[in-house]
């Protein structure tokens, strides 16, 4: 276990050892955090030269939904402490790891099993702890799930694989002819194929957003929950192409969000930063997801916060003061692959970084999909509604090109 009052030295006895499941754009963020404050770092990704795997320590390449091929590598490289940055990993491996004290696993070994599969996080959420969401069901084949939407939920309605994120696989229908499509659909885009999938009645929000929550060590020496301000953001396909920060709520639906995220990352347990994803109309909020890690749309707390998401992560993880406090209105948004390639140059640059008060990350990724997102940009304003003209000035003057 590490001491709380000690940081060791890299690459030597004392050192403290950090190992990142999943190596992306997140955990590259979180790696440099760490790495400021000398801790040694073990990025793991499924494919080589991964964002993460480039300022890391050392870098590992193995798939980790292979529980054997994870084990080995935890007991190689013998980490302190293992951060989860995807889903898609053996979590009954590292429930055994967190039983046999190999290693801290961020947040706890449930919080990563429970969150990675739709089904458990949402009866966690509505069953045990009654917290408003969408209506929904589950269904394990395409008779149930025409059946069940006629007598739950009604259309319009989205479905979703258990199993997956960013978006993969997830449809909205409208009427009883969609179901067949949108069946195919779940089952092209799950994760794992598990044939089952989830089935909400469609929430006509006014807005969405991600509320940090981080369950940090205060100077009392307790668990405290500490929120940031609320992120707004825009999806499209499920997957997000902007965000920004301060998100204007008013002061009931900022109450209601922020009682609905301290419950369940209470639930949760462990230390670290969750994104709470829930939706709102007026003054009413509805949960949606919990990721127990940083979020893509999170990004915008580059910009806008006095620490981080991602410092605010490592330091809660070990043991260290957090400040939630937002630093000036941002936003972030997404640069995208544009073309399918290895090796892209991003052209532009410059240009785009004329765009007052802004900042850019490209990722560094080997290879480029169009929808790929490869960077992000973002920017400050005297609000958010600026910030968010700026960001996406700043991402449309980056050009991508094959070399
Ligand atoms: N029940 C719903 N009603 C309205 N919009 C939804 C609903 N479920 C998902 N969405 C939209 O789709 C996005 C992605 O869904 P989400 O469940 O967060 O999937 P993922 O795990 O892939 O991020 C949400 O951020 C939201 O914009
Ligand atoms: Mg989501």
């Amino acid at each position: 276990m590490v001491k709380r009052d000690a940081f060791g030295t890299p690459l030597s006895p004392s050192a403290t050892k950090v190992m990142l499941l999943g190596s992306g754009e997140l955990g590259k963020e979180v790696i440099i955090a760490l790495q400021r404050l000398g801790v040694e770092t073990i990025a793991v990704d499924r494919y080589p030269n991964a964002p993460g795997h480039q300022v890391a320590h050392r870098a590992h390449v193995i798939n980790m939904a292979d529980g054997d091929a994870l084990f080995k590598l935890v007991e190689q490289e013998q980490p302190h402490i293992i951060v989860p940055e995807i889903e898609a990993i053996a979590t009954d491996k590292l429930i055994e790891i967190e039983r046999a004290e190999m290693a801290r696993v961020i947040p706890t070994a449930r919080a990563a099993q429970l969150t990675m599969n739709r089904e458990g996080i949402r009866c966690l959420a509505a069953d045990t702890f009654g917290l408003p969401t969408s209506s929904y069901f589950f269904a394990d084949n395409m008779d149930q799930l025409r059946t069940g939407i006629e007598a739950h939920i009604g259309y319009p309605c989205i479905v979703k694989p258990v199993m997956s994120s960013s978006g993969k696989g997830q449809s909205k229908i409208n009427k009883a002819e969609d179901v067949e499509t949108a069946w195919h659909t779940a089952a092209s885009g799950s994760r794992i194929d598990q044939g089952r999938v989830i089935a909400e009645s469609f929430i006509q929000f006014d807005y969405e957003i991600t509320l940090l929550t981080v369950r940090a060590i205060n100077a009392r020496g307790e668990v405290e929950t500490f929120f940031c301000e609320p992120i707004g953001h825009i999806q499209v396909n499920g997957d997000y192409v902007e965000s920004w920060q301060p998100q204007p709520m008013s002061s009931r639906a900022l109450q209601h969000a922020q009682n609905i995220a301290k419950t369940i990352t209470e639930d949760l347990g462990g230390l670290g930063i969750f994104g709470v994803e829930l939706f709102v109309k007026d003054d009413q909020v509805w949960f949606s997801e919990v990721s127990p890690r940083p979020h893509d749309t999170g990004m915008v707390t580059l910009c806008s916060q006095v620490q981080n998401e991602f410092e605010l992560h490592v330091r809660a993880i070990l043991g260290l003061p957090v400040d939630t406090t937002l630093h000036m209105p941002g936003a972030s948004a997404v640069v995208y692959g544009q073309l399918e390639a290895r090796g892209i140059a991003y052209t532009g640059v410059n240009e785009a970084l004329q765009v007052p008060q802004s900042a850019l990350r490209l990722f560094g990724k080997p290879e480029s999909y169009e929808h790929r997102r490869m960077g992000v940009a973002l920017a400050n304003g005297r609000d958010s509604a600026q910030a968010r003209e700026r960001a996406k000035l700043v991402a449309s003057r980056i050009k991508p090109v094959s070399n």
